[in-house]
């Protein structure tokens, strides 16, 4: 089968270095690879707002930011769809029908959103459209009968969730839908960068991100406050790499030709990494090195989006464009899914013509 690439991002914020190891990046590599049949990457307002209800302004300002952070790091709309869910109807509909086939306990059972609802203190009024947006994302994905879905360790259970209501769905109504994959980071730190304090998480409320669109100054702010091995108190010490936040974006961000390029000392990581465990390395060099590597990564990025953002107009036409085109592949799909429904009435002249002559006959 040929492959169809999906993934998309909830506009509640810009995008940080977290979505970009975790995502981003990967998405960017896949694209310019080539070997595809189509790449769709979208804006997910609508789920966005699933959480966000009274605050539709955050959600329609943060629209823009994350497609230049998009365009920012490459993506191109010559070669991926670019759109924004709320503009392709087709996928309330799928989702209506998707309702169906999954019961109120399989979705209590979703640990995602469990955690979220705890997180945002739902407590006993979790609004219906929250906690059925796992079945909203079986929609997004299979009205473009996405083959690979690359996306963060925390959408497993939405990707489960997704092959459950295919097979279901396959199952009651004949072949129709496809079955996608999840595309996780290879790299255990890319699976979930932690914020620079340490926290599990990088996220806005705990002021622990570093955004693609940080300039200069605020990423080498963030890496000196970063929080390393309280253990390591003199630089004879030896140092802890486990939860040392600094090593982890090392692991996620480092390629060896950093080291010829900034740190001609040690030949890879894993000198480095012994080293620090020995004792002796003190955490203002690790972390001028880690700001190097990071400024590199993200220069380029800065600079794209600075270039975006002069012509504002042009990148909403993209996504006009993008949502033409991809409300096209969902209407394609939503007339597969009507028909293997019983549900085409119109579009069936079999089925008109047969009960004319039954209730001819009937007399
Ligand atoms: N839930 C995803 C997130 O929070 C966004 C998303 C919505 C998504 N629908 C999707 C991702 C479909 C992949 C496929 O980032």
């Amino acid at each position: 089968m040929e492959k169809i690439y999906l993934t998309g991002d909830r506009p509640t914020g810009r995008l940080h270095i977290g979505h970009y190891v975790g995502s981003l990046r990967r998405r960017v590599e896949l694209q310019n690879a080539g070997g595809y049949k189509e790449m769709f990457v979208f804006i997910a307002d609508a789920q966005a707002l699933t959480d966000n209800i009274d605050n539709p302004e955050k959600v329609r300002q943060n629209v823009i930011e994350v497609a230049l952070d998009y365009l920012a790091c490459g993506l191109d709309p010559a070669k991926t769809t670019i759109y924004i869910q709320s503009q392709i109807p087709e996928l309330c509909e799928l989702t209506f029908y998707f309702m169906d086939l999954v019961s109120v306990s399989r979705l209590q059972r979703n640990p995602t959103v469990k955690t979220e609802i705890g997180m945002r203190g739902f407590k006993e009024s979790v609004p219906v459209g929250f906690f059925t947006y796992p079945i909203s994302q079986a929609a997004d994905i299979t009205a473009f009968k996405a083959t690979h879905v690359p996306v963060g360790e925390d959408q497993k259970p939405m990707l489960e969730q997704t092959n459950e209501i295919v097979r279901r769905f396959n199952y009651i109504y004949g072949d129709t839908l496809v079955e996608p994959q999840i595309l996780l980071p290879d790299n255990a730190a890319c699976l979930r960068l932690p914020g620079t304090d340490g926290k599990a998480k990088m996220s806005k409320s705990l002021g622990n991100c570093i955004y693609l669109s940080d300039d200069r100054k605020t990423v080498e702010k963030a890496v000196k406050s970063m929080y390393t091995d309280p253990l390591h108190l003199r630089v004879e010490d030896p140092g802890h790499l486990e939860g040392n936040t600094v090593f982890t974006y090392l692991d996620a961000f480092c390629r060896t030709e950093h080291f010829a390029a900034y740190w001609p000392e040690y030949a890879n990581l894993d000198e480095l990494k012994e080293h620090y465990q020995r004792g002796g390395l003190g955490d203002g060099k690790v972390k001028k090195f880690l700001t190097a590597i990071l400024q590199e990564e993200l220069e380029p990025i800065r600079q794209r989006r600075h270039e975006f953002e002069q012509d504002i107009p042009a990148v909403y036409d993209m996504l006009k464009k993008g949502c033409e085109k991809a409300r096209a592949v969902a209407a394609e799909t939503l007339d597969e899914v009507r028909r293997a429904m019983r549900i085409d009435y119109f579009d069936d002249a079999q089925l008109i013509a047969e009960q004319a002559k039954r209730f001819a006959a009937k007399k």
